[in-house]
């Protein structure tokens, strides 16, 4: 076995050098992804987690280059739905089977705190665990929603290298960015990142850097996906993010973070048909089918070619679960906090 994987799979760490020699190495894919794989049914088992993913609003303040919410997308047709819609949606996610709800949107201004904390209350009356992913927002904010209920946020950083990142999130900051997810920590939340794959001008060395930085946080979730480039963006012309390279990212995230939840993302499913099982097999072990209904699916378009977007909620439920257990996996009934294994069990896997 090569040595880097040999050396990642007893001690969890590796150099930003070998984080690089494994990024680039083609050659070590398949054997990387069997010790991720193996690394995953150590510490998380077989069981993958379904949250269902409720988009609420595609309507954003913010211009990100890439996405097609961006602000000055004039070609998207927005929407924001009602409260009681929302939580129709979540009643449904219940009936489903699912045990979280990830609550995302667009920074959309309308929902303020009030908008949210009595929407959260709400939901948590149903029993399900609440993820948010609705951008940056004060301290106080995040924690009035913490206390409304909220369980989890993902904020991505998108990229840890600072000049890239202000290159493209226009008018945003980077550091303000790090400072939201260092807060949600202190909060007790549980905390997800992840970074965009194949951004113009994006190094592999970054890459390394973004799961060290992953690392250094300790985060609990950690999504990725490629770059597939929008018509009604800026980066229209750019190239798609390189599936091969996103698997070997998402083998060195469970390598080096063994506990995290790490979800086989749709944004992947649009480079390769089969992509969220190759990538459940090389240590994902969440999905997160869409509960959006109608025409909401395909209107909240962050980037094109999206799957599922003619299928029903039912449709993607029955769909996941007979593909996990196609390759021996099972659809987990907890609610999939992440795990913290005794310091004892890690030790045991660096002797
Ligand atoms: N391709 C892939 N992922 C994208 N996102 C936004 N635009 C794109 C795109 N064109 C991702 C961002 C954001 C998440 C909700 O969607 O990483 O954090
Ligand atoms: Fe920033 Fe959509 S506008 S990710």
């Amino acid at each position: 076995m090569d040595k880097y994987i040999e050396k990642a799979e007893r001690t969890h760490n590796l150099t930003e050098a070998e984080l690089i020699f494994l990024l680039q190495n083609q050659s070590c894919e398949e054997e990387l992804a069997a010790a991720a794989d193996r690394v995953r049914a150590k510490y998380v088992g077989n069981g993958v987690h379904l949250r269902g993913l409720i988009e609420f609003s595609n309507i954003c303040r913010q211009d990100c280059l890439y996405c097609g919410l961006r602000r000055d997308n004039k070609k998207i047709e927005r929407y924001r739905l009602q409260e009681n819609e929302i939580l129709e949606l979540a009643r449904k996610a219940v009936g489903y089977g699912y045990k979280t709800v990830v609550l995302q949107s667009g920074e959309d201004s309308h929902f303020s705190v009030e908008v949210m904390t009595r929407l959260l209350h709400k939901i948590k009356l149903l029993g399900l665990a609440i993820t948010l992913s609705i951008g940056e927002r004060s301290f106080a904010e995040y924690k009035a929603f913490k206390a409304a209920g909220a369980d989890r946020y993902l904020l991505r950083i998108e990229t840890t290298n600072k000049n890239l990142y202000t290159q493209m999130d226009p008018g945003m900051s980077f550091e303000n960015r790090k400072t939201c997810l260092w807060n949600l920590r202190k909060l007790g939340y549980e905390v997800g990142t992840g970074c965009l794959i194949g951004l113009p001008g994006q190094t592999i060395q970054s890459l390394a850097q973004d799961i060290l930085f992953f690392k250094e946080l300790d985060t609990d979730m950690v999504g990725i996906g490629p770059l597939i480039p929008n018509g009604d963006t800026p980066l229209a012309t750019a190239a798609k993010g390189d599936f091969g390279l996103t698997r070997r990212m998402v083998a060195l995230i469970r390598l080096l973070l063994p506990e995290a939840n790490i979800p086989a993302t749709t944004a992947m499913e649009t480079l390769e048909p089969n992509a969220r099982i190759i990538i459940l097999q090389s240590g994902a072990n969440v999905v997160m089918p869409n509960v959006t209904e109608g025409d909401y699916r395909r209107k909240y378009a962050l980037y094109p070619g999206k799957i599922c977007v003619a299928d029903t909620p039912a449709q993607c439920r029955c769909c996941m679960s007979g593909k996990i257990n196609s390759i021996g996996r099972y659809v987990a009934k907890t609610k999939g906090f992440r795990r913290h294994l005794p310091a004892a069990y890690s030790q045991a896997a660096k002797c």
